[in-house]
């Protein structure tokens, strides 16, 4: 089969198979390079494993830690003559290539908000993996089937409180409009914060604990997002900002709970990148094609994988984890720095349909994103004849 792109919207529906699992490997190499983290976790689980910054802290702790690991995700799996999806091939290469540098890598593959996935996760640390000292929490996810009530909550991606518009672009037709969401209702706000906030996450560490497979010291982290004012409506005090006050807030508590046993529990605010997730957020691209241009520009541009490689330094360097006010690690600051932001800040009035490629790094944006697909990946061969069906 000849796998082209195709994209509708903001996702593309097909994945290349040797695309995915180049990605996969330029990753391994980067944390390679980037060295060794010494006394860094040994046996990991992540949540949401298979793409973005789930995949990357995978790859990091397994490539830059030596660490065992066990990814759980949603993944179309491929079958003869039908691709499977992005996630699942990044997974096939991953797991081949931990195999071979002699590191165990399961996964389970099936709904992570679900009771019988944490307890598949649980017996697979029981029977295999060992006690994990570090479980990294990376969901994105547009809908969560409550275990206890069966209620399929919906997130939505809306202000809070009144109209909000501004601009947005059309990273198909490379076009620059006015966009303009209502208000979300407090039953968005509130099936929003059950999708996307802390829940979830302190019932994983609950049935880690009452399974008894938390190593002495346990650490787990989940991201977050901040950004800046351009974003601020639509992001931070908006639905999703809801959801991630809740995250935070279960952050808070899990601290404390982990502290009781010598753990730790963080929230890393990381950078603003293009993932399927935040290609979804309206307004979002446009600020990420912005913000790349000025970072690229600056030296300061740093990937999925660069920033999980900073965030397993930092969790696990000398002396105690660097946390602002708030107790947050903050993989935001150079995304954040006053000279980044004004120059964002600057841009973002003056971008429109006509200068959008001379302003903004839009052709990098189109070109990552197509990256998350396996598409423009150099050293593979687009015109060949590819068996879609990759097992790992
Ligand atoms: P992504 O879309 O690349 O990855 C999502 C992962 O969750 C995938 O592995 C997917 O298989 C898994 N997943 C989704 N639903 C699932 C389910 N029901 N059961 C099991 N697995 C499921 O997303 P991304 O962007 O890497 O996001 C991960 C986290 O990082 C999110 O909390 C996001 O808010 C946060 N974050 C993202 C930023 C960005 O700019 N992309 C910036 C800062 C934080």
């Amino acid at each position: 089969m000849i796998v082209r792109p195709k994209t509708r919207g903001f996702i593309c529906v097909t994945a290349h198979p040797e695309g995915c699992a180049a990605h996969v490997q330029e990753w391994i190499d980067k944390t390679r390079t980037h060295g060794v983290v010494r006394g860094g976790p040994k046996r990991v689980l992540v949540v949401g494993a298979s793409t973005g910054y789930g995949l990357a802290s995978r790859v990091s702790a397994a490539f830059g830690c030596g660490a065992d690991t066990l990814g759980v995700f949603f993944e179309k799996p491929s079958e003869p003559g039908t691709l499977g999806t992005a996630g699942w091939y990044n997974t096939a290469a991953f797991e081949k290539a931990a195999r071979a540098a002699g590191l165990k890598a399961p996964s389970i593959n099936g709904d992570a908000f679900s009771d019988g996935i944490k307890q598949r996760a649980v017996e697979a640390i029981r029977s295999g993996l060992g006690e994990i000292d570090l479980m990294v929490y990376s969901l994105a996810s547009p809908r969560r089937t409550h275990p206890r009530t069966g209620v399929t909550h919906k997130s939505t991606l809306k202000p809070i409180g009144e109209a909000y518009t501004s601009k947005t672009v059309d990273t198909d037709k490379g076009t620059v409009g006015p966009v303009s969401i209502g208000p979300a209702s407090e039953q968005e706000v509130a099936d929003t914060v059950a999708v996307m906030g802390g829940e979830d996450w302190q019932m994983w560490v609950d049935a880690l604990e009452a399974g008894g497979v938390l190593a002495e010291g346990f650490t787990t982290v989940a991201y977050s997002y901040i950004g800046p004012d351009l974003t601020w409506p639509i992001y931070r005090a908006g639905t999703i900002g809801k959801a991630k006050e809740d995250l935070e807030r279960v952050a808070r508590e899990l601290a404390v709970r982990m502290a009781a046993r010598g753990g730790r529990a963080f929230i890393s605010v990381n950078k603003a990148l293009v993932t399927q997730a935040s290609s979804a957020i309206p307004v979002v691209p446009l600020y990420i094609s912005l913000l790349y241009r000025v970072m690229k520009e600056q030296g300061l541009h740093e990937g999925c994988i660069e920033q999980m490689n900073r965030l397993l330094g930092r969790l696990y360097g000398e002396g105690p984890t660097p946390v602002d006010e708030f107790g947050r690690i903050r993989l935001d600051d150079w995304e954040m720095r006053a000279d980044v932001q004004r120059a964002v800040a600057e841009l973002w009035p003056q971008v429109g349909t006509d200068n959008l490629a001379a302003l903004s790094d839009i052709g990098g944006y189109r070109a990552e994103f197509l990256r998350l697909f396996g598409f423009g990946l150099p050293g593979v061969d687009y015109e060949k004849d590819v068996d879609p069906h990759v097992m790992p």
